[in-house]
């Protein structure tokens, strides 16, 4: 699938020209291109001016991606006035497949030339091309929750971010074998991103990630103001496999008591329990320590399982994360698999007309079998309302209440759900 070269899509090419923008994809060894591209994405972002060298590893971050501009060349700058990227990220599906989806980035529309569609062309221009493409699913996520509902996009995993009162909990959680070792984040990069894709294929919802994505977790980026700080420790089992890694940065209290740190974890990768075991207990008995914050955890994280009390451990933030598009509904309904067998007949509105139709589903030893069918509906549905369920978390019922699935939801539900819901751990 050659990705990088496929052809511009002519709709949004069209819709951009009536209004005097011009959409093109870089070429990604045009570097003075491609840097004026990403001082567009820090800006959109509100991030800072890119320096020469962050400049430099950006373009090294983004060389594997579809970066595609809009130009306003009638404006004062030559820099684009609109930015998104995209690349074909491995997502793993309930079962344990891993689908090839179009992963989108890097959506930004200059201040100075908002709301006059150049989104819309945007995401419009991404959702055809990987169509086109063949990919079954279309997977961001978000800045802001309304954004992407209107182009058929459900959120699909939630993600917790928790604070932990080190001075008042104890350790509860039994036995932590292996051994945990501090390691230069530089010379851990290959370890630490075997471990990652280990964790990332064994949850739903996770994404395999590009080179870039996993130096992110092990850290630290070029820029990064804490990058002196950020400490690296990993665990290896017992018979000397490496297994996780727990990456953290250990901030002053703000009133100076030196005994009141707080530990802020960049990142915390587990592919056993041992290791989350293990590290957790690392991390909560932190001499000189009074907090340990950490976020983008999965809505089922054991962490008060493993304390001897249970209210110093505290969810503080809840919220959707990834957003799941859904482009074939066969081929995404048969790459996953169900807890459940049964039969049904959903019908899928897409206003894009990408992926609607009506199908019927039926899972036999927990594999489905999806075909296009005249039989009456038992659900209908949005296509955003199927990508939030397809990860199997426990969305359904809300859905249906508010409207938005009609039909029998509960079964559904039955079908869809997952034991285990689905999570991912990092934002792209
Ligand atoms: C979000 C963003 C890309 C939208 O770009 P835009 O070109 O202004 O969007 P469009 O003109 O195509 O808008 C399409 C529709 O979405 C709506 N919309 C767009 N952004 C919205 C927002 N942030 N909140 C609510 N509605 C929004 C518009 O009102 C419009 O609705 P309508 O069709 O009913 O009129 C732009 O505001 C931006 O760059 N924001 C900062 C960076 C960011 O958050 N990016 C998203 C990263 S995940």
């Amino acid at each position: 699938m050659d990705y990088l070269t496929a052809p511009l899509d002519e709709t949004s090419r069209a819709a951009l020209a009536a209004t005097g923008l011009r959409y093109a994809v870089l070429d990604n060894d045009d570097a003075a291109a491609l840097e004026g591209w990403i001082r567009a994405d820090f800006r959109g972002f509100h991030g800072k001016r890119p320096s020469a060298e962050v400049l430099e590893e950006a373009r090294g971050s983004f060389a594997g991606r579809r970066n595609t501009g809009v130009y306003d060349d009638e404006g004062a700058t030559s820099d684009p006035v609109g930015t998104v990227n995209t690349w074909p990220a491995p997502l793993t599906v309930p079962g344990g497949a891993r689908v090839d989806s179009w992963a989108i980035s890097s959506v930004t529309v200059a201040p100075t030339h908002r709301r006059r569609g150049i989104a819309t062309a945007l995401l419009g221009g991404e959702l055809r091309t990987a169509h086109a493409l063949g990919l079954p699913l279309a997977i961001l996520t978000v800045s802001e929750s309304v954004i992407y509902g209107r182009w058929g996009f459900g959120p699909a995993t939630w993600a917790t971010a928790w604070s932990v009162d080190t001075k008042r909990v104890g350790w509860a959680g039994g036995e932590t074998p292996g051994r945990l070792s501090f390691a230069e984040p530089a010379e851990y990069e290959e370890t630490g991103a075997r471990v990652l894709d280990r964790v990332m294929a064994s949850r739903a919802g996770e994404i395999g990630l590009e080179p870039y994505l996993a130096k992110r977790l092990i850290g630290p980026m070029k820029g990064d103001p804490d990058a002196d700080k950020l400490r690296l420790v990993r665990y290896d089992s017992a018979e000397g496999e490496p297994e996780g890694f727990v990456t953290y940065v250990l901030k002053d209290d703000p009133e100076d008591d030196f005994t009141r740190h707080t530990v802020v974890v960049n990142h915390l990768a587990a592919a056993t329990p041992e290791a989350l075991r293990t590290l957790w207990r690392f991390l909560i008995e932190l001499d000189l320590v009074a907090e340990v914050k950490v976020w983008t955890r999965g809505v089922d994280e054991p962490y008060q399982s493993l304390v001897n009390d249970i209210r110093g451990a505290r969810v503080t933030e809840l919220q959707d994360h990834l957003w799941v598009r859904i482009l074939d509904v066969p081929a995404a309904l048969q790459a996953r698999t169900y807890e459940r067998d049964g039969s049904l007949v959903i019908d899928v509105a897409d206003d894009l007309g990408l992926a609607g139709d009506r199908f019927r589903l039926t899972v036999r030893d927990g594999r489905a079998e999806v075909q296009a069918t005249e039989d009456t509906a038992d659900v209908s549905l949005p296509v955003a309302a199927l990508g939030s369920a397809y990860l199997g978390h426990d969305v359904v019922r809300g859905l249906s209440l508010a409207g938005r699935i009609q039909g029998d939801a509960e079964a559904l539900d039955r079908l869809f759900r997952t034991t285990v819901p689905p999570r991912l751990s990092t934002w792209f």
